[in-house]
């Protein structure tokens, strides 16, 4: 087979990642694909500007839009951010023009996860995004073979690897929020805009995947209840050690008789729980089936190395040839969901 050509749009903390990823792994990713992958073009904002990983020979595109329809690439890789403007622009032009598309974009699939998945089908394309829930667990994947057998009632977990560090180490060694919030910035955990991390919305946008593909149902950011970390003081993570509990911003989305719960809140965990010991940047995924029982993933949720694992096993896919429909469902069997009011 010749080899799988990417266009590479975003060389941040995730693009590279995975450019030093495939540096540093491509022959035996090759052995295992049984094609090359090979960096056909990239795209950033600054030209000239230092990644860290070696860029020579590789075709730069001053416009994420030109590299996505360019001749010279097979899949587009977005990995920008937004949920508007270039991520979504380059996205549809990729697919309109016949790319394979693979985002760690979950902004912008909560909010046109359903129109962009749309398109990607009706041109039989893959629209891969494994990094976009919970950086290096294998949920999606898990979620859209794994699991597919059983009726799921139930997906939580921790889904912000940026708040679970603040909560971290505010809770464990009295550091106050702004200092270690700077800290996950400069970790490259967070998101441009950090508010999204503190507030929920980071996590509201992942659950909201989560229950697409938990459920079967279209992406609904806008029926999740969402609270932040920013109003826990230090007096909550006293009250909260004295009764032998953990502070952590959980994410829960629940099958009920009238529709699907879903909430994003700091909530109290029992010490003794294995929630309760997933601590700094990691994160954990627990899926409910009615056949598989209780399955929990527990890793890596943010940061460079572990975020560009889950991106390259989406590339993989397309290498083989593996195409699945984005939601678990054509597009048009997707249930509304229906909003419960919690
Ligand atoms: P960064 O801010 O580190 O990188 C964003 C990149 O996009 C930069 O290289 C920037 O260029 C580039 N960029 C900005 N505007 C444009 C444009 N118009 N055209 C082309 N490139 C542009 O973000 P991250 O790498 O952290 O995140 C990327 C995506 O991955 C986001 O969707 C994020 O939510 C998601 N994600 C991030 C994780 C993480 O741990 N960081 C984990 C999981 C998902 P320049 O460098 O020149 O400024
Ligand atoms: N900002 C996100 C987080 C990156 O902290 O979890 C991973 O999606």
């Amino acid at each position: 087979l010749p080899p799988l050509r990417l266009g590479i749009a975003g060389l941040g903390t995730v693009g590279a990642g995975l450019v030093s990823l495939l540096r540093e792994n491509g022959a035996a990713i090759a052995d295992r694909s049984g094609r090359s992958i090979e960096v056909a073009g990239v795209s950033a904002r600054t030209p000239g500007k230092d990644r860290g990983v070696d860029l020579a020979g590789i075709p730069w595109f001053a416009n994420a839009c030109d590299l996505a329809r360019s001749d010279s690439i097979d899949v587009f890789v977005e990995l920008i951010g937004g949920d508007e403007g270039p991520a979504l622009q380059s996205v549809e032009v990729a697919l309109e023009a016949g790319k394979h598309v693979v985002t760690a974009n979950k902004a912008l699939l909560a909010r046109h996860g359903v129109y962009l998945a749309g398109l990607a089908e009706k041109k039989g394309l893959a629209l891969n995004f494994e990094a976009a829930i919970a950086g290096g667990i294998p949920i999606v994947k898990g979620l859209r073979e794994s699991l597919l057998g059983n009726s799921i009632s139930r997906v939580y977990g921790i889904l912000n690897g940026t708040s679970n560090y603040i909560l971290t180490r505010m809770q464990r060694e009295g550091l106050p929020f702004a200092e270690v919030l700077a800290e996950a910035q400069a970790l490259g955990y967070a998101e441009a805009d950090p508010t999204f991390d503190v507030d929920g919305q980071d996590a509201g946008h992942k659950l909201a995947l989560l229950s697409a593909l938990a459920f079967g149902v279209r992406p609904d950011f806008g029926a999740i209840h969402l609270e932040g970390i920013r109003g826990i003081t230090p007096d909550d993570f006293d009250a909260a050690e004295e009764l032998g509990y953990r502070i952590k911003l959980l994410a829960v989305a629940i099958q009920t008789e009238n529709g699907i719960e879903a909430r994003v809140s700091p909530t109290m965990i029992p010490k003794t729980s294995a929630l309760a010991g997933v601590d700094g940047p990691l994160n954990s995924v627990a899926v409910e089936g009615d056949y598989s029982g209780l399955i929990i993933l527990a890793g890596p949720g943010a940061g460079s190395r572990a975020t560009a694992s889950s991106v390259a096993s989406d590339i993989i896919d397309i290498a083989r040839g593996h195409i699945s429909p984005p939601f678990i469902l054509p597009v048009a069997k997707l249930r509304q969901q229906t909003r419960p009011g919690m």
